[in-house]
């Protein structure tokens, strides 16, 4: 098999982190390959914030935790045994599961593919990241943790134009723990016409 669909393969969702921080080249790997997705009508409007304010990224991992009003996970619904999310595990107090470096991934509010852009983006970077030794996981409800006070704040600081609105964060940092098992593929997700 060839490595770009290995690394495919492999990749779980790190929910785990040792405390150090990546290297700069790791760092500058992941973003390259993130700059190089495609973006609708070749746009390139993403822009991606990373943070690796310790501080910050307790505290806004803090309001996106509380922010998730999924379901709890049950025995049956899990979604990780080895590396529990947010919905299977009450007591962890951040979203962002103590990873050293968050990104938020920002795109044009009144753009019709902002959240398509800001996905493809985030598969690349974190493909790149499992390829490069780096954990990562996807993390939902950015808009929403930029509507907070802080989440505000930090737009503003961060020089990104109130046009642009947070739409996905990606968790980066060395795996801690157990890897995470794949789960097994759900059936008949393939439709071949003929
Ligand atoms: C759109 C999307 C939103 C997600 N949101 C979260 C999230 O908020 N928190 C989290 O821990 N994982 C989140 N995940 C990761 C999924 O839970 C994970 O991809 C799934 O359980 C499969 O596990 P794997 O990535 O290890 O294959 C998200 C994934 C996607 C694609």
């Amino acid at each position: 098999m060839n490595e770009v669909i290995k690394c495919m393969l492999e990749r779980r969702s790190i929910r785990k982190y040792r405390p150090e921080q990546i290297t700069e080249d790791e760092l500058d790997a992941i973003l390259l390959a993130g700059i190089h997705a495609p973006s609708a009508g070749n746009r390139q409007s993403v822009i991606i914030a990373v943070c690796q304010n310790e501080k910050v990224n307790f505290e806004l991992g803090r309001i996106n935790r509380s922010l998730f009003k999924g379901k709890m996970s049950t025995e049956k619904s899990y979604i990780s045994k080895e590396q529990p999310s947010i919905a299977d595990e009450a007591s962890i107090p951040s979203a962002f599961y103590g990873a050293p470096t968050v990104l938020t991934l920002f795109a044009p509010r009144n753009f019709l593919y902002s959240v398509a852009d800001c996905c493809v983006m985030a598969q690349n970077i974190m493909l790149a990241a499992h390829s490069v030794g780096v954990g990562s996981c996807f993390v939902a409800r950015a808009e929403d943790a930029f509507l907070s006070e802080l989440g505000r704040e930090l737009q503003k600081q961060w020089g990104v134009d109130e046009s642009y609105e947070a739409r996905v964060h990606i968790t980066l940092g060395y795996p801690d723990g157990t890897y995470p098992n794949g789960k097994p593929r759900k059936e008949n997700r393939i439709k071949r016409i003929s």
